[in-house]
């Protein structure tokens, strides 16, 4: 499964509602993504559900991943949002449930949430679970709760300007998939004169130079988009190789930019 993942990337959602959320989700189905990441905090799991139910591709063929929102980490109400998730995805089952974030420091517990991860996965709620923008800590916390092998992956943002080396090389350590978010930087990636030389020079473009740099690191990337041309090239990226020189240039780029830091993340580790 992880060899499919990383060979076909995921569509992300953030930021597409309604109609805009369901056209990214039927194109992107119809041109071969297999893999489609909502959360409750998007605010459009059921436009996402009802693109992937009209479309002629079946469920079992879609790898869907929701995730749970750090207002809905304890007991009282994670089961609860789970079901409600389940319901505006009209799906009797997620392949992947996430907790969002780690709850803030000094909120619930951390044994109490991954406790309810886990019993979510046992009442057949979801097939896998994982986590999102976990620390090296943090992962080390969950593995000592849930065991070792409980987890699928740790979501977490991951362009040229945040390699995150530290952090991948801890979970791929702990044979946890790392999925990178934001992985055109949230479009900086376009305008970056490093990125657009070694396109021009393999005549592809620098969104693609991006999503390959981060397929070669073993991570699954989950570009959104909301445009046909540019869901179809990210889906060809995953083609395309990068020499060891084009790479550790890429590698230079790197500078801890992160695009997602609420008041609520954890304390980050450095690269
Ligand atoms: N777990 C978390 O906390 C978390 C946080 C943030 C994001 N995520 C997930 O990660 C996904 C990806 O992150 P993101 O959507 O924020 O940012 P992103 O994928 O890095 O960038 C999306 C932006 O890039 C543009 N774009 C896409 N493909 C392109 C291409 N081939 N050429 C040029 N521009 C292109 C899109 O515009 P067009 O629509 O015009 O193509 C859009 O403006 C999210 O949708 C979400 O599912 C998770």
């Amino acid at each position: 499964m992880s060899e499919a993942m990383l060979n076909n990337p995921g569509l992300g959602t953030y930021r597409l509602k309604d109609d805009v959320a369901y056209q990214a989700v039927t194109t992107a189905l119809a041109l071969g993504y297999r893999t489609i990441d909502t959360a409750q905090m998007y605010d459009n799991e059921a436009a996402v559900g009802k693109a992937i139910a009209d479309s002629p591709v079946s469920r079992e063929e879609v790898f869907v991943t929701t995730k749970v929102w750090v207002d809905q980490l304890s007991r009282e109400h994670f089961r609860r949002s789970v079901e409600q998730s389940l319901s505006r995805l009209n799906m009797n089952q997620v392949d992947l449930l996430l907790v969002h974030w780690p709850a803030p420091e000094g909120g619930i517990p951390m044994a109490e949430y991954l406790g309810e991860l886990k019993a979510a996965q046992e009442a057949g709620l979801t097939r896998h679970i994982g986590v999102s923008n976990f620390t090296i800590a943090q992962i080390d916390e969950a593995l000592s709760i849930l065991g070792p092998n409980s987890l699928l992956t740790n979501q977490v943002e991951i362009h040229p300007y945040l390699p995150n080396r530290k952090l991948v090389e801890h979970c791929q350590k702990h044979d946890i998939l790392v999925t990178g978010y934001m992985p055109l930087a949230v479009g900086r990636v376009n305008d970056d004169p490093v990125l657009n030389a070694i396109a021009e020079n393999k005549g592809v473009k620098p969104a693609q130079v991006a999503l390959a740099w981060i397929k070669q690191r073993g991570i699954i990337t989950i570009p959104s988009s909301t445009r046909h041309e540019h869901l179809h090239s990210n889906l060809a990226a995953m083609d395309l190789e990068l020499t060891v020189s084009e790479s550790a240039r890429i590698d230079r780029l790197g500078y801890g930019l992160r695009l997602a830091n609420p008041s609520f993340a954890p304390a980050w580790d450095l690269d």
